[in-house]
This record gives C-alpha cells, sequence and structure tokens, in this order.
C-alpha cells in the first residue's frame, strides 16, 4: 500500500512537472506559401491556449544553429482555439528545415522550392476535396505517392457551408476544419518526410454565402489559411520563371468583375513567364452545369479575353465534379493557340455524369481524379490520374516563342 500511494505521488508530480515546462501540443500543424516558395513559407498551428507567442525555431538540417521566428495569431469568434502563424523568410533555395513550435520538443520539417529554371516544379491540383472522408483519404494518399512540392485546393476544399450544414450542431464547422486539416497533416508527407503545402482557393462552400467578406466578420477559411490582415481571396504565386498561378475568385468573396484589370497587369508583367496558369473554382466551361449560367457566361466575357490576349496556358476549373478537359479554345472557339480550360473538381466527392455533346469538351470522365503538372522553363508534362493512380489523360506544352510573346500590345 505504501509503495502504491508513493507511486501516485511521484505521477501527480510528474504531470505537474509536465504542465509546468512543455507547451500544449498543437492539435494540427500545416503549411502554406503566401511568398517565393524558394525562400518562405508560411506554418499554422493550432492551440486551445494562448501561448505567451506565436513562435517557432529553425534550421536548415545539418546546420548546427537554431534562429528564431515570431508569428502571431487569430482566436476566430465563438471558439476556444487560437490559429497561429508565423511567416519564415530568408530561406535557402532547395533546402530541408527543422521546426519547433514553441517550447514543443517534437520537430517538424518542410522543404523549399528550387530556383533554377531547368529544376522542375511538380505540384498537384485538384478541387472538391473533403465531401466524403473515405475518397478524401484514399485520394491524399495517391496525391502523396505523387510527392509534389505542393497542392492547390481548388475551392470547396472541407465543404464547411452549404446544404451538408443542415442539422449539424454548434461547433460542427470548426471540427469539420480541424478533420481536413488533421487528415492533410497524417496523408501528405513527402519522401523527405517533409510536410506538403497546401495552397487553397477560395470556392462557394468555403463562405457562408457569395461575397462574404473576411474584414465584415470572421471567416474560418480566411482564418486558417491566412495571417492575421493578410486575407487575399485572389493572388499570384511566382515559381521562378517557370510559372506563376493565378488563383482567383470566382465570387465567393470578390466580385468577377473586379479581378479584370489585376488580371491583365499581372499577366502583363509575366510575359517573360514560360506557363501562366489560371486555378478557380466555378467553370467557364462546365462538363456538368450549364453553360449558360451565370458565372461560367461572366468568366468568359470577362477573364477568357484577357487570358487570350496574354496567352494563358492552362486554367485549371472545379465546381462540377467530374473531369473534363476542353480543346484549346479562343473567342469561344476552337483555336489551336487558344486556352486549355480542365480539371472540375472531383477530388472527394461522388462523381457526376458529364453533359454530352459539348461542343468545346475534347475529354471526360465521371471519375474522382487529380493532376499533376511537371514544369521548368522548357515544358511542362500534364498527368491526370484517378483515386487509385491510374493516368486517365495526359498532354504536353512548350512555351510560346519569345518573339510571339513580345508581339502582345
Ligand atoms: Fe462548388
Amino acid at each position: 500500500m505504501r509503495v502504491c500511494v508513493r507511486k501516485s505521488f511521484l505521477f501527480v508530480l510528474f504531470l505537474l512537472g509536465s504542465a509546468l515546462c512543455f507547451a500544449e501540443k498543437p492539435s494540427v500543424v500545416y503549411a502554406s506559401y503566401l511568398g517565393d516558395p524558394t525562400s518562405s513559407i508560411v506554418l499554422f498551428w493550432h492551440t486551445s491556449m494562448q501561448d505567451e507567442a506565436s513562435s517557432i525555431c529553425y534550421k536548415k538540417v545539418g546546420d548546427a544553429s537554431w534562429n528564431a521566428a515570431e508569428g502571431s495569431f487569430v482566436k476566430p469568434n465563438k471558439y476556444e482555439t487560437y490559429f497561429h502563424s508565423v511567416a519564415v523568410k530568408g530561406l535557402e533555395a532547395d533546402s530541408i528545415y527543422q521546426f519547433r513550435i514553441g517550447r514543443e520538443e517534437k520537430l517538424y520539417q518542410f522543404r523549399t522550392l528550387s530556383g533554377e529554371d531547368h529544376v522542375p516544379v511538380r505540384y498537384v491540383t485538384g478541387g472538391d476535396a473533403y465531401r466524403y472522408l473515405s475518397l478524401f483519404r484514399k485520394m491524399n494518399r495517391t496525391i502523396a505517392k505523387q510527392n509534389p512540392d505542393f497542392i492547390v485546393v481548388g475551392g470547396d476544399v472541407a465543404y464547411s457551408h452549404g446544404g451538408i450544414t443542415l442539422f449539424k450542431g454548434k461547433g460542427w464547422e470548426m471540427r469539420r476544419w480541424m478533420t481536413f486539416l488533421q487528415e492533410w497533416q497524417k496523408t501528405m508527407v513527402d519522401s523527405f518526410g517533409c510536410m506538403i503545402p497546401l495552397i487553397p482557393v477560395v470556392g462557394n462552400h468555403d463562405v457562408k454565402k457569395a461575397l462574404s467578406d473576411p474584414r465584415q466578420g470572421s471567416v474560418l477559411f480566411y482564418e486558417l489559411f491566412f495571417p492575421p490582415d493578410q486575407y487575399a481571396s485572389y493572388r499570384v504565386l511566382d515559381i521562378g520563371k517557370k510559372m506563376s498561378l493565378l488563383l482567383l475568385d470566382t465570387g465567393h468573396t470578390a466580385p468577377i468583375e473586379s479581378q479584370v484589370g489585376w488580371i491583365e497587369d499581372t499577366l502583363k508583367e509575366r510575359a517573360s513567364t514560360a506557363f501562366p496558369v489560371a486555378i478557380y473554382h466555378v467553370g467557364a466551361y462546365p462538363s456538368v452545369y450549364p453553360y449558360q449560367g451565370g458565372v461560367p457566361t461572366k468568366i468568359r466575357s470577362t477573364w477568357s479575353p484577357i487570358f487570350e490576349k496574354y496567352r494563358l496556358r492552362l486554367a485549371f476549373e472545379n465546381h462540377n465534379h467530374a473531369y473534363k478537359r476542353t480543346y484549346p479554345l479562343k473567342e469561344d472557339q476552337f483555336d489551336p493557340e487558344g486556352v486549355i480550360y480542365m480539371g472540375d473538381g472531383c477530388w472527394g466527392v461522388a462523381p457526376r455524369k458529364t453533359r454530352s455533346n459539348l461542343w468545346y469538351v475534347e475529354k471526360k470522365a465521371s471519375k474522382n481524379c487529380c493532376t499533376l503538372i511537371v514544369a521548368d522553363t522548357a515544358r511542362c508534362a500534364i498527368e491526370v490520374f484517378d483515386i487509385g493512380g491510374k493516368i486517365i489523360d495526359s498532354l504536353q506544352l512548350s512555351p510560346f516563342a519569345a518573339e510571339e510573346m513580345a508581339s502582345v500590345p
């Protein structure tokens, strides 16, 4: 009996010591990019207590000394959860880094991309991700096997809004995001043991209603993926001269027409980028929804002429829950020098039947799928794979000749 009491006493002492000496273990840790992926990254984690600082220590693998980086946190309305973020800058390209959160002992890893023109960038994109957990989880494993540098989720990331929320109790939205993020942390690890960054694009199921403004109230989509005061529903991510990703908003926070001038300026400034690409949620050339729909029509009349003028190569679209690739299109008709619209959002949702006799569709399938893009400044290889990893479509692109691009007014 005396031994038992002594053991219990020691155990209580151990628990008290642990509480005093160690910070709370984050419930989830993930990474994203807001700036140059060759020299920066943004790291996020959640706690249920407000730590004294949102800070990390980090170092390049092999280095002896640690560096410190300080971030900030946001506490969303209605929830006792703190979203911490740190933007880490001034990193060496093509390197693996370790980091530690606050006083936690656990080490995490991320890597930076190469800035060399001849070293390909390798990423996956798909949309309409976490509707059904079993499909989301299975597709995640297939995606991770592609060993991408990062992944762009083209909207309807976790289905945290819409009909699915009917009769759900208090706190459901946060639990939904937590399941998504914890599943991401578990499955999205590359062959180096590094976390694979998530680049989110806003979709209709990510916000409560159209034109939801994160400055007018808590919108978890923005609070989860952007440091406070850096919320952006559309932006550009440059991967050296290889590729520029225009991540656009099909009217979920910013009106479609309000982005036209920005898209034009952004593409004009990137005339020497080998492969400018746009990624957004609702499709201009849908494979399931009607071609005459209001949003598709508006995108075709406002964005497509700019895409065509500045020789955008690919537009990845989502929202339809199927696979499609259009013919190259210009002025709403076939043109070998036009823009190819592909995707249609079928990551973790039930695939829908595509419409028949669509004049603009070259290839289509009613299948769960995502797309792998591998590009340097000389070539771009695209492979579409299904949930089992089988290639269901592929194409190769070369950059437009410099003299062609110089003739763009
Ligand atoms: Fe959608």
